[in-house]
């Protein structure tokens, strides 16, 4: 099935990944002041943790970090822990928990982004690592919960249609203006020709409730728009403007995540993600359930 362009060009395989993990999290002081948001822990794993985990299930084979200052402490997350892992192994503990967050040597690589100038600034940081290639993108605080995972279905639609995509999913008409918005095309399935995208649209100008969901596919021109992109929406440069000028050129598509969502970079969101995960872990989830009973009586 092919909706809209499809161009055998824009099919290279997509083994690289890139988070932007730079931002200040400000929702979230004072826990993020030393803390990175992105080490904040749903039930026992970091946010950072669930993105990486879900990139290797898509098959990603290189993680570009995209940090700043006070930030470091993501990397050390996905380094071996030698004091720990001597400590745990004299004491014959089993090191079993700590196997996600290996890394193949070589394939962890930072960039700096100086100053936090917007999420299409943070993407262009990465270029000389992307180079001449495809790649992933992945919000770590939009928390994608299902299986297979948002980008192993991304990856499905991409091995289909090729070119660039964007996770979207749908919420109420007046919550839009806090998101990038598609303007959808034809669909078939959980594909949907993307026709326009615009960044934090008012509620009345909106081209649909269809809105961007933290994980993207883009094809590597998208670094020469970022780097002569204006400034868009809150003063930032908006990765949204960019991608806005790749359609027409080349092929674009968004894909409706067949699973959950939880928008962890705001408080209730995480909220909601600890109590689901919880309520869903086969270790915890019972024990989960009757202490929320009788909390809420
Ligand atoms: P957010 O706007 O949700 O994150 O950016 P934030 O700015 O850290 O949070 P608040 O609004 O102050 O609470 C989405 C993602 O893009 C990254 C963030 O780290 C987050 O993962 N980001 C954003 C950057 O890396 N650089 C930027 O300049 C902006």
């Amino acid at each position: 099935m092919t909706l809209g362009m499809s161009d055998s060009n824009f099919r290279k395989p997509v083994r690289k990944a890139v988070f932007p993990v730079a931002g200040l999290g400000t929702r979230f002081l004072p826990a993020t002041k030393a803390i990175p948001k992105e080490l904040l822990p749903v039930v026992d794993r970091p946010l950072i943790q669930y993105a990486v985990d879900e990139a290797r299930e898509a098959g990603i084979e290189e993680f570009v970090f995209v940090t700043g200052r006070g930030k470091t402490a993501i990397v050390e997350h996905f380094d071996t822990a030698y004091e720990l892992e001597a400590t745990m192994n004299g004491r014959g503990k089993s090191l079993d928990p700590l196997e996600p967050t290996r890394i193949e040597p070589g394939n962890l690589v930072t960039v700096r982004q100086q100053v936090p100038m917007g999420l299409g600034h943070a993407v262009w940081c990465a270029r000389a690592v992307v180079g001449n290639e495809p790649f992933a993108i992945f919000l770590p605080d939009e928390l994608m919960y299902g299986s297979p995972g948002c980008m192993a279905q991304m990856m499905e639609a991409y091995n289909e249609v090729g070119g660039n995509l964007v996770s979207v999913l749908e919420v109420p008409k007046e919550e839009v203006s806090s998101y990038g918005v598609i303007a959808p095309g034809e669909s078939k399935g959980a594909l949907t020709e993307v026709k326009g995208l615009v960044e934090k649209p008012k509620v009345e100008e909106a081209p649909s409730n269809k809105i961007v969901s933290g994980r993207y596919i883009l094809q590597p021109e998208i670094m020469g728009l970022l780097a002569s992109q204006g400034k868009g929406a809150g003063g930032e440069i908006q990765l949204t403007d960019s991608m806005a000028k790749l359609i027409g050129e080349q092929p674009f598509h968004a894909v409706t995540f067949n699973g959950r969502r939880f928008d962890c970079g705001s408080k209730v969101g995480f909220v909601e993600a600890t109590l689901a995960i919880a309520l869903d872990r086969e270790d915890m989830g019972a024990e989960v359930r009757e202490m929320a009973k009788k909390m809420l009586g």
